[in-house]
């Protein structure tokens, strides 16, 4: 997978070297560009922000060096089309985009931003079947809005969020996202078990939280581990890691519990729920 950054801060993603993902790229698994914006700008001060129209506080990312740096990471293809709507593929799993326009190889463009839609596990498993991905890090109070209406007339563009607070910038939320994505990549985790399992894991659980973990010594502290855990039958050991990952996702995050299909539930699941204090079975439940 071919991962573009382009952000005024290219320091931020050191951590992209370490660890899995920079195991990753060593094994040619994903290839991230890491881009200065200001090398797109012309001026002394390589100036990328300027006052907003309308008034108000901050400064906005001003459009010409984003334009810039767009058209020189995914050249315009002429003539100019609008998006198809349903864009192809081809064999390569590479996306052909524009009715009409000569077939060219075009990335996703993702621009996170506090006013994006919410940034999931599908997304990210979805992103990672991509073979190309653009992101463009944001500063101040975000990129003139032109940019992202442009872009679209020639990829596909996501403005997504990472939840309901505010950073400084995209950096930080890019390196969420190409951790949640690069994680998914096949050959990057050892053990391609952990992913179907994941918290959120599209059918993983019905999105059921993770319950607790354990590893050894057998007791820590005077604290043991659940005896169950070390009693080898595997099917109480499956049903009690179920109630436990019930029980956490009542107390944690009803709401997933809510949107579970009535069927996701057995009986003993029901008998858990309630003693943990969440209602079910129409006594109550939010819908
Ligand atoms: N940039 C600033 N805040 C953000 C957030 N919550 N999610 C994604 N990008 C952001």
């Amino acid at each position: 997978m071919k991962l573009d950054i382009v952000t005024i801060f290219p320091e931020y993603f050191a951590p992209l070297d370490i660890s899995l993902l920079g195991k990753a790229r060593r094994a040619g698994l994903l290839d991230v560009r890491v881009h200065d914006l200001r090398d797109w700008t012309h001026d002394r001060h390589r100036t990328v922000d300027d006052t907003p129209y309308g008034g108000g506080p901050g400064m906005v990312m001003k459009p010409d060096p984003w334009g810039e740096a767009l058209d020189t990471l995914v050249p315009p293809t002429t003539p100019t089309a609008e998006p198809d709507p349903e864009p192809g593929t081809d064999e390569s799993g590479a996306r052909e985009f524009g009715a009409g326009a000569a077939p060219a190889t075009v990335p996703r463009l993702i621009i996170p931003t506090p006013s994006g839609r919410p940034f999931t596990q599908a997304d990210a498993v979805r992103y990672a079947a991509e073979p190309w991905l653009v992101f463009a890090c944001g500063r101040y109070e975000g990129i003139d809005t032109r940019v992202a209406e442009e872009a679209r007339t020639r990829m596909p563009v996501d403005e997504v969020s990472l939840g309901d607070f505010v950073l400084a910038g995209g950096e930080v939320a890019v390196l969420v996202m190409v951790e949640a994505i690069g994680r998914l990549l096949p050959g990057v985790l050892g053990n391609a078990d952990s992913v179907a399992d994941d918290s959120f894991a599209p059918g993983a659980m019905e999105s059921l939280l993770e319950g607790p973990v354990y590893t050894k010594p057998p007791v820590w502290r005077e604290r043991p581990v659940p005896d169950i855990l070390l009693s080898g039958h595997h099917g109480a050991i499956a049903r009690w890691r179920r109630d436990e990952a019930l029980r956490r996702t009542a107390r944690h995050r009803p709401e997933l519990l809510s949107h579970l299909a009535p069927e996701a539930l057995d009986k003993h699941d029901r008998a858990v729920l309630r003693e943990a204090g969440f209602p079910v079975d129409g006594e109550g439940m939010a819908d």
